[in-house]
This record gives structure tokens, sequence and C-alpha cells, in this order.
């Protein structure tokens, strides 16, 4: 039977029985704003709570994170908590307090100085630093110390996400042996010879270990995973079982690719407000209708190969200038991580590498690339899916990417095309997609002349096929994929 969000809500009971839920991410699900005097609130951008948020409200339980936005503290209890969507509450949402400090070193420090570009391999040098590395202990200690509070003696599960909290599982077993722990990693895990430059790994892959189950996208990383481990400690790595057993205790290693609500996206892109929002959209971006549209959707980050996409996109004006003016990039760029100097770096170097190839191609009435930094509604990224002929997604390394699973739900025509990087997760499932290497520029160029050339109903058949796996492969599926194996262990 295929998963949907009412067999998951059906079969939620009998996985994880009369257990509080909790979910742990550094990055909450909704952020509370000022805005000109009043309380607002955001939904973030980032894989980990797109995918999250349809599970929990399926789930209910608690979701514990840290408050980022400047009116997170207005809005809840004295526990710290506040019920969310906050237009129709379904789960808990427990915020976790960080001074500046702990900010600084913990989250724009150990997590993204040192742990993202360490297991993203995309040629950016991690950065270690003992000081950071102490923050990064303290906050996950200060994770620990909330989830053990919320629990007390009750029965519970606590699913902890990404690579903020690796530590976690381990402090959380030593207080309380009894509580069922899993670690999900969104991003990839690196291989051995990359990995073993970490001047912490001990301590982290002690930390993953005492997990019950440890959680990948793909089977790539889980191997990548075994061999580190095999390599680094004295542990029993067994690969029939796809278990190690460290210190007396076995963790199981499994790969559950994460997904989207394909169904709820499907559905939103065929209703009146996203019509609205692409005419909105057509005019502020003057786009003829005739002309082939190309989108591309990152967070401003140095492994989305943003850099690479444009100069592709360039290098295509140059080897086939009768495009120009027939065909257009949007691109979408939410500014991310921006206390980190690379980060800084890379959106300086895109907006003169904007600016210079559109001086380079441009025409009167025509610019080659759009570059939009300002913040997007649901309804108008959809919108923008919608809109576009062809999805560019193409980063240097991505765990899975789910712009690509989310442009697919929207093109309820079939008229669209996936251009997909072959160092993403998702294109392991997504076979349909047509395969670029970011780091080959002349090849992307062509590439995306062969999708602009390709007959409608090749497009068609592709992007049909791709439909079927990513509404068959599923968010909830992922969700009741991993619960029901925790249930088996
Ligand atoms: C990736 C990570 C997520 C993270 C997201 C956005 O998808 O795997 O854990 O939330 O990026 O990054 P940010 O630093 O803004 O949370």
């Amino acid at each position: 039977m295929p998963w949907t969000k009412k067999s998951l809500k059906n079969r939620i009971k009998k996985i994880i029985g009369n257990r509080l839920l909790i979910i742990a991410s550094n990055r909450e699900p909704y952020i509370h704003l000022y805005r000109e005097g009043k309380i607002e609130y955001i939904r973030p951008v980032g894989g980990a709570v797109t995918a999250l948020d349809p599970v929990m409200r399926v789930c209910k339980g608690t979701w514990v994170a840290y408050g980022s936005g400047n009116a997170d503290k207005e809005v809840v209890d004295e526990k710290s908590e506040v019920r969310v969507p906050p237009e129709n509450p379904k789960y808990k949402l427990r915020r976790i307090w960080l001074t500046k400090e702990e900010e600084n070193g913990y989250y724009y420090g150990y997590a993204n100085k040192s742990l993202w570009p360490l297991c993203h391999m995309a040629y950016a040098r991690p950065n270690f630093d003992e000081v950071e590395w102490a923050y990064y202990k303290i906050v996950n200690q200060k994770f620990a110390d909330t989830i053990l509070e919320i629990v007390k003696n009750k029965k519970a599960f606590v699913w902890i996400q990404d690579y903020h909290l690796l530590l976690l599982g381990k402090m959380l077993k030593e207080k309380n042996e009894n509580l069922l722990t899993a670690h999900f990693l969104h991003i990839p895990w690196p291989n051995p010879e990359a990995f073993r430059v970490c001047p912490q790994k001990i301590e982290i892959l002690e930390g993953l270990l005492a997990n019950d189950l440890l959680g990948f996208h793909i089977r790539y990383h889980c191997s990548n995973f075994m061999e580190t481990v095999r390599l680094e400690m004295e542990a029993r790595v067994d690969r029939e079982r796809t278990s190690v057993t460290y210190g007396g205790h076995e963790a199981f290693i499994r790969a559950f690719p994460i997904s989207i609500d394909f169904d709820e996206n499907s559905k939103s892109a065929d209703s009146k407000e996203v019509e609205a929002a692409m005419k909105r959209l057509k005019h502020e971006f003057s786009t003829e209708d005739n002309a082939f549209l190309m989108v591309g959707l990152d967070r401003i980050d140095y492994t989305k190969g943003i850099v690479e996409k444009i100069q592709a996109v360039d290098r295509f004006f140059e080897k086939f200038p009768e495009y120009k003016g027939k065909v257009t990039f949007i691109q979408k760029g939410g500014l991310s991580r921006m206390h980190i100097a690379k980060y800084k770096e890379l959106n300086e170097e895109l907006n003169n590498l904007v600016e210079e190839v559109n001086w380079k191609h441009s025409t009167e009435k025509w610019s080659p690339v759009i570059f939009i930094r300002k913040h997007m509604t649901r309804t108008e990224v959809t919108a923008l899916y919608k809109m576009a002929d062809a999805c560019l997604v193409s980063p240097l390394h991505d765990g899975m990417n789910l712009v690509c699973k989310e442009y697919i739900a929207a093109k309820n025509d079939l008229n669209g095309a996936v251009l997909l990087s072959q160092f993403t997760g998702a294109a392991r499932e997504l076979g349909d997609a047509i395969f670029v290497n970011p780091y080959d520029r002349e090849n992307f160029a062509i590439t995306i002349k062969e999708v602009i050339e390709m007959p409608q109903a090749e497009k068609q058949k592709r992007m049909k096929n791709l439909r079927n796996v990513v509404k068959e492969n599923n968010i909830y599926k992922w969700a009741g994929k991993f619960l029901e194996e925790l249930k088996k262990i």
C-alpha cells in the first residue's frame, strides 16, 4: 500500500505506541520576527524543515530547536513552548535560547565552518577551532538537558536531525538508557579519507554510535560511514546486518531517501493563488510568453554550485547566440549564514558575475539572468516552478536536494524538464532527469541546449516517470519506513 498522510496517521500509533515523540534539530520550523512593529512568522528554507514539518503535523509530539527569531521569545509560554503551525496548531515547538557566543561558536563555527565543508567535499577547506568545538559541545548539552527535562521518566523516542547535533545521542543515552534515539543526517557522509582530518573525529563517531538507528539519504553515505568507523575505531562492523557494535551497543545503519509531501505540493500548484502569483511574476520579470524560462532556487551556499550554473548559462549564450532574447534564466538565491566570510564572499562574487554576464549578452529589452534575493512566499515559489520550462539543480555535492522534487510535484501539466547534478542524492532516484556535471561547463552548456530542443513528447514522458517516483517515494514513506525500522530494532 502506498504511503500517504492518512496511512502514516493510521499507522503511527502502532509504530511508536505510547512513547513521546521528540524531534531535535538546530533550525526551527517557524521563526517569529518583528516586521514594522508587528509580530509575523516565516518558514525557513532548507531541506530539513521542509521535509519534517509535514511529518510532525501528522505524528504530533514536540520539536526542540534553537529559537533564532527576534520575536521568538514573545510568543512562547513559561516553558519556552509555542504550538505550531501558528495558523492551525498541530504540534509543540520547544525553543532553546543561545547566547551570541554560543551561536557563533556552535552554529557559525563548528557546524558550518568545520562540519559542513568537511562532509560536502566541495573543495572548501574545513576550519577546526578548539573554542568553537567547546561551544558545539555546550549547545549539544543544552539540547540534551532540555530533552531530558521534557521526557522525565516517560518512554520516549528522540529523533535527532543533522550535523549540528552529532553528540546528542550519546549525551541522552548516558543519562537515560531507556530512551530510544535515532539520528538522521541530511547532508552527505564523506569518504574516510576526507573525514580522517577531523581532530574531533572519535568523539563525533562515538556520539553517533550511541544511537539505536542511524539514517543517511543513500547507501553510498551508509557505506562511507561504516568504512570510516572500520578504519578509525575498535568497533565491530557487520555488513550483513549493516550495523556497528561499539562498547557493547549495536547501532543500525540504514538509507532513507528524504522527500516532500507530493500530493500537497501538486494540489497547491493548481490553486487560484498560484495562478495570480504567476501573472504578477510574469509582469515583474517581463517574460515573454513564448520565451523559454529556466529557474534555479538555492540557498546562497558554495556547495550549491550557483556560480558554476551561471557560468554554464554564460557559456550557453556564447556558444549558441541564436538563443539570445529567447531564453531567460531566473535564479532565486536565499541569503544564508552571512556571518561566515566564505558566504559573504560568494554573495559578492555572484553580484559581480551576474552583472558581467548580463552586460555581455543583454539586449535592450532582454537580460539573460535575473537574480532574485528577496524573500518569496511558498505561493510565489510554486508559481515560479509552474512558469519554468526547466529547473536547473546543479549542486557540487548535496545530500538529497528537495528543490527538484518540489519542481516535479508542481508540474501537473508535465511541461518541464529537470537538469540535475549527478552529485546529488536525488540523482540516484530520479533516473529521468537530465544529468549534468556542474564542474564541466562546456557540457553543461550543451545540455541546456539539448533540453531546450528536446521534443515535447520526450519531456512529458520523462516528467511523468519522475512524478511517479516522487509521488511514491514521498515524505510519509520516508517517515513511515524510518519509524518502522526503529520498531523492528
Ligand atoms: C541544509 C541542512 C539543514 C539546514 C539547511 C539550511 O539543508 O541540512 O540542516 O537547516 O541546510 O541551513 P541553515 O543553516 O539556514 O539552517
